[in-house]
């Protein structure tokens, strides 16, 4: 086994609140920062750390945030621990401790609606308590709007003596700007007897976990602070205005990065969405509207936007353009240029050089290098050769309605398909075959031969002057 980066340290989760000023019939911790749950953004940085084991305190929708942890799993060996009813965060920090019998470390707690918090952060907090041999160590941050946090209270040395809750501070304390993150180091099993000791005691009626420095500092117990200098970070989200902050917060560190550290131009930034997760090569330029969330990973110089989505995973290739399109799972070669109005939908793979033009949907299909689908197509379940050119208004067609079955379609190197043709699956369009306008293609064509299937075409000399000259009655 490798050794982990952080050996008897494990983490506390705790996401069991009810979240109740977001208004959500979904738990908070689901809701989505650029495209990933809240909860999912806080294990991927904990993920990071290479922790021993990552508890997870599940009450108010637990099903749901459970299911989400085994869709989505931490990288970190995870279990997780059900507070029912939901007393505050002590009396959730308390359902961990059966599972804690024989654990000697460090407790890495933290709230689970900090979802911007970066493992840099986490590791300084870490470092803090271990240098200063802390028995309970907290974050702190100075903030321009201290809302609705748990003030920081220092004494006259500078030491902090007492968090207090913004609903039971006073006046004096509202005015403290340096507040609590709600991210702390605690020594176990030193703290238990603190935790034990938790009262409700307060206009929350709650088990506050920010009690448990009081008590460290009257039990004499070393309490060290680690200030984070960045707040953004440490933003909590507890409504939908504060989901949208985190958001725009999120994506500002995004964009700035790919502008200083990759070289991306983003041409406007207000209306440019582009998550955590996406790589961009250097000299590509993101053009006003886009949306790109997901494993995403697009290559050098290309153009991308104005107005398209992208969901991960997919891959776009150097030198590419694609223009007010969709594109969900797929992977795009370099030197292809996609849109306007295109949707790649699912299980797409195009070659260098590819053109998918104007209305064109792919889904499922391999199309080869210096293809042409240019206009007005549908392409599923399809295996596209190089050099084809696919005519306006080609479908395939390879849904049975009946059997509810897709079927494939095979077009050969260099073939084509005249306008309006459609190939009904399961089909083969040989190598360098030509299929005529309008046809309808039920057999296979073999390489190199022409397939007409059109209903006979009757030209009648005169007919139109005719009955323009005829009386009207
Ligand atoms: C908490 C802190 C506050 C801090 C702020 C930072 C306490 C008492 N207050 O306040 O000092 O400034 O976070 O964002 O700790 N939870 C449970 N079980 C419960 C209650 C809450 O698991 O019974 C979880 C919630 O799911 C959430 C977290 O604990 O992830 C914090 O709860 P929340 O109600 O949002 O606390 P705040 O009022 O934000
Ligand atoms: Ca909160």
């Amino acid at each position: 086994m490798t050794q982990l980066a952080n050996p008897n340290t494990r983490a506390v989760v705790l996401a069991a609140g009810h979240g109740k000023r977001m208004k959500s019939n979904y738990p908070k911790v689901l809701h989505k920062i650029a495209g990933r749950a809240i909860i999912a953004r806080i294990t991927d940085a904990l993920d990071k750390l290479e922790l021993e084991h990552v508890h997870v305190v599940v009450g108010h929708g637990a099903k749901e945030v459970e299911e989400f942890l085994v869709g989505h799993p931490p990288k970190t060996s995870w279990s997780v621990h059900l507070q029912e009813p939901q007393l505050g965060t002590g009396h959730a920090l308390m359902q961990v401790v059966p599972a804690l019998t024989s654990f000697v470390g460090v407790l890495l707690v933290t709230v689970a609606d900090t979802p911007l918090i970066q493992p840099q952060t986490l590791k300084l907090l870490l470092n803090t308590h271990v240098k200063q041999q802390a028995a309970l160590s907290l974050l702190t941050t100075i903030v321009p709007d201290a809302k609705n946090y748990g003030r920081i209270i220092r004494n006259q040395q500078g030491l902090v003596v007492q968090i207090v809750e913004d609903k039971d501070a006073d006046s004096q304390q509202k005015e403290v700007k340096e507040i609590n993150p709600a991210i702390y180091c605690l020594e176990w099993p030193q703290v238990l007897s603190g935790l034990q000791s938790l009262t409700n005691n307060n206009k929350g009626q709650e088990y506050y976990l920010t009690d448990l420095i009081e008590w460290a500092v009257a039990s004499n117990l070393c309490v060290a602070t680690a200030v984070a200098d960045n707040w953004r970070e440490v933003a909590g989200v507890n409504s939908r205005s504060e989901l949208a902050e985190a958001c725009r917060l999120l994506n500002d560190r995004v964009l700035t990065s790919l502008a200083t550290e990759s070289g991306v131009t983003v041409v406007d930034p207000q209306s440019t969405w582009i998550a955590p997760e996406v790589s961009v090569g250097s000299d590509t330029i993101i053009l006003p509207g886009c949306y790109l969330t997901g494993d995403i990973k697009i290559g050098r110089s290309c153009v991308i936007g104005p107005h398209t989505v992208m969901e991960g995973p997919l891959r776009v290739g150097d030198y590419s353009k694609v223009v007010l399109s969709l594109i969900t799972g797929s992977e795009v070669g370099a030197y292809c240029r996609v849109g306007p109005f295109a949707h790649l939908r699912e299980g797409v793979l195009i070659r260098d050089d590819v053109r998918v033009g104007n209305f064109v949907e792919v889904k499922k299909s391999m199309v080869g290098p210096n293809t042409n689908i240019s206009h007005l197509s549908y392409v599923g379940n399809a295996t596209i050769g190089a050099k084809v050119n696919i005519g306006a208004g080609t479908i395939t067609a390879n849904y049975d309605h009946i059997t509810g079955l897709k079927a494939e379609t095979v077009i050969g190197d260099e073939a084509a398909t005249g306008s309006n043709s459609v190939l009904v699956a399961p089909v083969v369009v040989g190598a360098g075959s030509v299929v005529a306008a309008g046809t309808v293609v039920t057999r296979d064509v073999p390489d190199g031969a022409l397939a007409v299937g059109r209903a006979h075409l009757e030209v009648k000399a005169c007919w139109a002057d005719r009955k323009r000259r005829q009386p009207k009655s």
